[in-house]
């Protein structure tokens, strides 16, 4: 089987200010989707670098080092048209993803001019309704609607059809859900396990819950300070985590026993704001200050990937 997507030690560098203060948002990651209808997670708390991950792969930022391939070509050589008839991104806030001063619909009538290439207005919105109705919408009913007269969900499903019309091959959707009222949120899920299963459309999903994740996700990543620390079939991730963050975080998942919530919350006020700062310009592990295992060489040396239990995880307790 081959690979739909491929990064290849990908790094983003971002400067501050007039010295030029430079630290990596995304640092040294590798990763690979398989040619195969699937949804592949990135989960991490806010400030890891997703977004940025996430504007990578849909050619907002172009990477410092390293490269990204879509069916094994660099994403720099594919045309624009053909790049984004394959790859589709889904934002966060569904208010943004659409110009307020126009309605909604013709948004989805100029992705189908421009990018699928129908020119008739007819042809256009009969496209248009079927994949309107897809996703729950009768197009008469939408067509007239402003911005302002659509759910937050629902401007989600618009922007879900949306990336639909070009037919892609994978939707990249950066916290679909966490700005929806929570009676949504499943909605949206389970519409993109319905794409992944009845369109064959494949998705990087990325989230900072967890509880989402362990429904949704095929694979999954986990990063920390602008690197994945582990990666590998969900299943495996979520029930035999290897790296110690990624066991920390399975083990702050909602649990019923107050006693092991109160502890996870006072381990989890312990750490201050300027100990993130630090982090991100380690030259180690990220985690090394947090991580009750670690040692010298975490200091001083990131780890690079080894496979264990058919995960990927970058910790020295895995080289001893
Ligand atoms: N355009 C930018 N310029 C400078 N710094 C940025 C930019 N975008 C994000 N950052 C910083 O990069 C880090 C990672 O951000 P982001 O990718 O948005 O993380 P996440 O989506 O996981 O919350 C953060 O410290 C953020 O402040
Ligand atoms: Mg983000």
């Amino acid at each position: 089987m081959g690979e739909m997507l491929r990064l290849e030690n990908v790094t983003k560098i971002f400067r501050y200010g007039f010295l030029g203060f430079k630290f990596r948002a995304v640092d040294d990651v590798s990763l690979s989707l398989e040619d195969k209808p699937s949804i592949f997670t990135i989960a991490g708390e806010s400030g890891s670098g997703k977004t940025t991950l996430a504007r990578l792969i849909l050619r907002v930022f172009r990477p410092d080092f390293g490269r990204i391939l879509f069916n094994g070509r660099n994403i720099y050589e594919i045309g624009d048209r053909t790049f984004y008839r394959n790859i589709q991104p889904i934002f966060q806030d569904p208010y943004a993803s659409f110009n307020p001063m126009q309605k909604p619909i013709r948004y989805l009538r100029e992705t189908v001019k421009n990018i699928v290439g129908i020119e008739d207005e007819r042809e256009i919105d009969e496209y248009i309704a079927k994949t309107l109705s897809y996703v729950g919408f009768d197009i008469s009913v939408v067509a007239d609607k402003h911005q302002h007269e659509f759910s937050g969900g629902e401007l989600q499903r618009m922007a879900i059809a949306r990336a639909l019309l070009t037919k892609p091959k994978l939707i990249v959707a950066d916290e679909p859900v966490s700005m929806l009222d929570a009676s949504f949120r499943i909605n949206i899920v389970n519409l993109f396990k319905k794409i992944k299963e009845e369109m064959g459309v494949s998705f990087i999903y990325i989230t900072h819950d967890l509880a989402t994740a362990y429904y949704i996700s095929d694979y999954i990543a986990i990063m920390y300070r602008g690197s994945v620390i582990e990666s590998g079939r969900s299943e495996k991730v979520l029930s035999e985590p290897l790296h110690p963050y990624t066991k920390t975080l399975i083990e702050s998942l909602p649990i019923p026993d107050p006693k092991q919530k109160k502890l996870w919350m006072q381990k989890k006020m312990a750490f201050t704001a300027s100990i993130e700062e630090a982090e991100f310009i380690l030259k180690g592990c990220r985690y090394v200050y947090r991580c009750p295992y670690a040692f010298d060489k975490c200091k001083t040396v990131m780890p690079p990937y080894i496979t264990i239990n058919e995960s990927n995880v970058r910790c020295w307790l895995y080289y001893k």
